[in-house]
C-alpha cells in the first residue's frame, strides 16, 4: 500500500515537472524543418517602441541552429574594440538563454551576438534564480567557441534596416545530444541603444521578466524538442 502510494507520487511529481509538447510555449523541430516567432516585448513595461526581432530555430542530432533576424535597426551601435565574451551586453545584441529541464533553471547558458559578429557565451550560475542582491551570481565563459563547434555568421543591411545572424550551439554543452522528446527552457532578448543614448538601454524580449533585470529563470519560456 504504502509503496503503491509512493511510486504514484513519484509519477504525478515527474509528470507536473515535465510538460506535454501541447502546453509547450515552442517546439523545435528536427532540421532542415524550422520553426519561427518573433518578439517585440516591452522589459519590464510595454513598449510599442520595441523593434521586432525574429527567431528561427531547429536541430541537430548535435547542434541547435539559431538564428536572429532583427528589424527596425537604426544604430547598429556595438563597440568595435571589443572580442569574445567582452561585455558586449551594454550595447546591442541579441540574446539566448537555454537550460535543459523542466525547471526554473539555476544554471543556464547565455549566448549573446551584436551586429559586428562578437558573441558572449558563459555558464551562469544564479542560484537565487532571480539575481538577487547579496546572492551569488557568476558566469563562467566558453573561451574557445568555435574551436567547441559554435559558429556565427552576422551580415548588416542598414538599407532595410536589419541585421541577421545565424548561429550554431553545440548541444553536448547540456548534456543535450538527441534532444527530441525533451523539454527545455528558454528566453530570447534584444537590447537596444545609440550613441546618443549609451548607457540607457532599451530592454525587449520573448518572455516578460517583469522587472529591468533578464535573469529570472521562472519567466524562461517552456520549449519541447519534438
Ligand atoms: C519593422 O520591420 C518590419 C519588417 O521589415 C516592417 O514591416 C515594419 O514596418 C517595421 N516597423 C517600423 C516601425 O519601422
Ligand atoms: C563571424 O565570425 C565567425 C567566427 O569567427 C566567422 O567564422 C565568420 O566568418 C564571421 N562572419 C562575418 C560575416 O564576419
Amino acid at each position: 500500500m504504502t509503496r503503491l502510494l509512493s511510486s504514484l507520487l513519484v509519477c504525478l511529481t515527474a509528470s507536473a515537472l515535465a510538460f506535454s509538447a501541447n502546453s509547450a510555449d515552442l517546439k523545435i523541430p528536427a532540421c532542415p524543418s524550422t520553426t519561427s516567432f518573433t518578439y517585440n516585448t516591452g522589459i519590464p513595461a510595454k513598449d510599442p517602441t520595441c523593434p521586432l526581432t525574429k527567431v528561427t530555430i531547429c536541430y541537430t542530432p548535435t547542434q541547435l541552429h539559431l538564428d536572429f533576424e532583427a528589424y527596425n535597426e537604426t544604430n547598429f551601435y556595438f563597440d568595435s574594440k571589443q572580442k569574445t565574451n567582452d561585455g558586449i551586453w551594454a550595447y546591442e545584441v541579441v540574446e539566448a538563454f537555454i537550460s535543459k529541464g523542466s525547471d526554473d533553471p539555476q544554471t543556464y547558458f547565455e549566448y549573446e551576438v551584436n551586429p559586428n559578429n562578437v558573441t558572449y557565451n558563459a555558464i551562469v550560475y544564479n542560484p537565487s534564480r532571480v539575481r538577487a542582491t547579496g546572492t551569488p551570481f557568476e558566469h563562467a565563459y566558453i573561451t574557445d567557441p568555435f574551436g567547441d563547434g559554435f559558429a556565427v555568421n552576422t551580415v548588416l543591411d542598414k538599407k532595410k534596416s536589419v541585421w541577421k545572424s545565424t548561429n550554431v550551439i553545440p548541444l553536448g554543452l547540456f548534456n543535450g545530444e538527441n534532444p527530441k522528446g525533451s523539454t527545455w527552457r528558454m528566453n530570447f532578448f534584444r537590447t537596444v541603444t545609440s550613441p546618443k543614448k549609451y548607457p540607457d538601454q532599451q530592454l525587449c524580449g520573448w518572455k516578460n521578466t517583469h522587472e529591468a533585470n533578464f535573469h529570472i529563470t521562472s519567466a524562461f519560456g517552456k520549449v519541447k524538442f519534438v
